[in-house]
């Protein structure tokens, strides 16, 4: 049996660290190896190994996976929807240029596994709005949709041409108390935790009635492990599985919160990320997961806000 290195590139985002932590107990410590552009977050220090490095530099990542002798890469460094919109080019550049170094090396390598998330922003205004299904029309509207939706076709893409198995989930908006997201227009989900539980107010920059597919981390880092560990078989898609648990609007999760801090209270000030968040689904048909390779949710909006609320007064 092949003894399995993983190297990990965006180690120190949002999902990184969770993600990072979450291998580390099933491979071993010393057996993931954590990797960003940015320093190390601190969750991660002093529990496996870490590398500084800039995955737009194709040789110096053909070098560490050659010295770690990594057998299987979660590529994770990408721009976000809100930041891409404000740097087209960049977010572009770097969203697809990494994701081709990394099946390159995959395929020179003959890595046993890659891991690419895709995301819902690959769905766009013309896509149903209502449990848009896996296939439908998908016209991406932001420049970070169509770096996710080419990139899916480029999974796909070296898994029929080259055998490479690389494996992707289409993420809905992450919720997660660990890590601070990273420039995405959901990250309204998270910043109003930390408003409700510090200033008792949050003004949201998207509106009230915006429905949007969302998720709690600990629900997508399970998705991912699940993913990556079903037998090759129970994979039928090669582009990227729709994912999916909860969809909620502004009001809807200040309603939750205000059960736990009844004085908490919003306001809406819609900016620029509106337009990106009418451009995607409410909710997402994710039965082909659930077909697949058994994907089941376990946080619904009532129990995920009670679990980030304990968290985040245990972190105070
Ligand atoms: P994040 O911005 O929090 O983390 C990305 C990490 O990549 C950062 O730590 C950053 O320093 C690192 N990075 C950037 N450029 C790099 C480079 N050149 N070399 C090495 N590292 C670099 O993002 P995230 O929220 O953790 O997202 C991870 C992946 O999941 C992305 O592909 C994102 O598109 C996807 N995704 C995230 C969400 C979400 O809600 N967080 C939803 C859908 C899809
Ligand atoms: N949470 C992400 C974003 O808002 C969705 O991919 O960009």
């Amino acid at each position: 049996m092949i003894k399995e290195k993983i190297l990990v590139i965006g180690a120190s985002g949002q999902i990184g660290v969770e993600l990072t932590l979450a291998l580390r107990k099933i491979y071993g410590n010393a057996n993931v190896v954590a990797s960003d552009l940015r320093e190390e977050n601190d969750l991660l220090k002093g529990s496996g190994p870490y590398v500084s490095l800039d995955v737009m530099n194709k040789e110096m990542l053909h070098v560490q996976v050659i010295r770690q002798n990594i057998t299987q890469i979660y590529l994770l460094a990408a721009i976000l929807s809100a930041t891409g919109e404000k740097n087209p080019n960049l977010a572009w550049n770097l969203n697809m240029q990494s994701l081709l170094n990394v099946l390159d090396i995959a395929r020179e390598e003959k890595l046993t596994k890659v891991y690419w998330p895709s995301s819902i922003a690959v769905f766009g205004p013309s896509s149903p709005k209502k449990l848009c299904p896996q296939q439908t029309i998908i016209e991406p509207a932001t420049v970070y949709g169509i770096s996710k939706y080419a990139g899916e076709f480029w999974c796909n893409y070296f898994h029929q041409r080259y055998g490479v198995d690389v494996r992707s989930l289409r993420y809905p908006g992450l919720i997660s108390y660990k890590s601070a997201p990273g420039g995405g227009t959901t990250d309204y989900a998270v910043e109003i935790f930390y408003e409700a539980m510090e200033e008792k107010k949050y003004e949201c920059f998207l509106g009230a009635g915006t429905y949007l597919p969302m998720m709690y981390m600990p629900d997508a880092i399970r998705a991912t492990i699940e993913l990556m560990e079903a037998p090759q078989d129970r994979i039928s898609v090669r582009h990227s599985y729709n994912l999916s648990s909860m969809s909620f609007s502004p009001a809807e999760i200040a309603t939750e919160i205000k059960k736990h801090i009844p004085e908490f209270e919003i306001s809406y000030k819609p900016d620029y990320r509106q337009t990106i968040a009418d451009s995607w689904p409410q909710s997402i048909d994710d039965s082909v997961a659930r077909n697949d390779w058994g994907w089941k949710h376990e946080y619904d909006l009532p129990k995920m806000c009670g679990d980030m609320l304990k968290n985040l007064e245990i972190q105070k």
